[in-house]
C-alpha cells in the first residue's frame, strides 16, 4: 500500500470500505482511523467525521489524520455515539469492530442523528441489529460474513419505507439469526456456523427449553441451506 493510498486495511474493513460511498461519512468508534483515511484517498467519500469516546484511541485518531495531511477533510470530535452529529450532517456512517451490543446501545440512543445508510460490522452476532434495523425503517442491503480470527458480520443498511423484501419468502427467525442474504447465497462460512449450532443445540433441546427454540431455527435455516 502506498502513502497515497492509505494504510492496509484487514479483510472486515476491506469489505467495510466497499460499501461505502458517500458525501460524508462519520466513522464511530474510529481508533487508529484507517478506514476514514483510505475512504478519503479512495474517493470513496468527499469529506469525513470521526467520532472517539476514550482519550487514547481519539489521540490516535488525530495523530494519523495529522500524518496523513487530512486535517481538512477528516474532523476529529471526542463524544458518544452519534451524539456529536448534528442531525442530517452525514449521509452514511459505519461502527466497526465492536459487540453488537455496543453498536446496538449508539443507535438506541440517538434516533434523530442516524444517518439514512448504516454500515456495521459487530465482533458477535448481528441478530439483534437486523432486528433493530426492522423496527426502525432500515432494509438490509448487504449482509456478508468476512473470514478473520472471527467470522465478522458486515451489514449495510439503508433507510427505505416499508417492510424489507430482503426477508420475502425465507423462514422468518432464520433470517434474522442468520441473515437473510447469507442464506439466500448459501455462504460457505454461514453452513459452519448452522452446522455448529446444530451439534452444540442438539443434546441440550427438551420440550420448554430455549435450546429446543433455538434448534428449531437452526433447523430451518439448514433445510433452506441445503434446499432447491
Ligand atoms: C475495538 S476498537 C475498533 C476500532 C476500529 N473501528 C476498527 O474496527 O478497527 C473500538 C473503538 O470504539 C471506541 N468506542 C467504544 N465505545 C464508543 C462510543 N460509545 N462512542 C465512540 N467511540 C466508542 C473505543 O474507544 C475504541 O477505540
Amino acid at each position: 500500500m502506498t502513502r497515497l493510498e492509505g494504510p492496509a486495511l484487514d479483510a472486515r474493513l476491506e469489505a467495510v470500505l466497499a460499501l461505502v460511498r458517500a458525501d460524508t461519512h462519520a466513522d464511530i468508534g474510529s481508533d487508529h482511523a484507517k478506514l476514514p483515511i483510505r475512504l478519503l484517498r479512495a474517493g470513496r467519500i468527499g469529506r469525513g467525521v470521526i467520532v472517539e469516546l476514550n482519550p487514547g484511541p481519539l489521540a490516535h485518531a488525530r495523530q494519523n489524520v495529522a500524518r496523513a495531511g487530512l486535517a481538512g477533510k477528516l474532523e476529529v470530535r471526542a463524544g458518544d455515539g452519534f451524539a456529536p452529529l448534528a442531525p442530517g450532517e452525514v449521509n452514511s456512517a459505519s461502527v466497526t469492530g465492536m459487540g453488537a451490543f455496543t453498536i446496538l446501545g449508539m443507535l438506541r440512543r440517538e434516533p434523530a442523528r442516524l444517518p439514512p445508510t448504516l454500515v456495521l460490522q459487530p465482533n458477535d452476532s448481528a441478530e439483534s441489529l437486523r432486528r433493530w434495523a426492522r423496527g426502525a425503517g432500515y432494509h438490509l442491503r448487504a449482509d456478508l460474513l468476512i473470514p478473520g480470527y472471527w467470522a465478522y458480520p458486515v451489514l449495510r443498511l439503508d433507510r427505505a419505507p416499508g417492510p424489507d423484501p430482503t426477508y420475502a419468502d425465507l423462514p422468518d427467525e432464520a433470517a434474522l439469526r442468520y441473515g437473510p442474504g447469507l442464506l439466500r447465497g448459501r455462504d460457505p462460512l454461514l453452513r459452519a456456523q448452522v452446522q455448529a449450532d446444530l451439534r452444540r443445540l442438539t443434546p441440550l433441546a427438551a420440550p420448554g427449553r430455549v435450546a429446543q427454540t433455538e434448534l428449531e431455527v437452526a433447523e430451518a435455516a439448514w433445510a433452506w441451506l441445503n434446499g432447491p
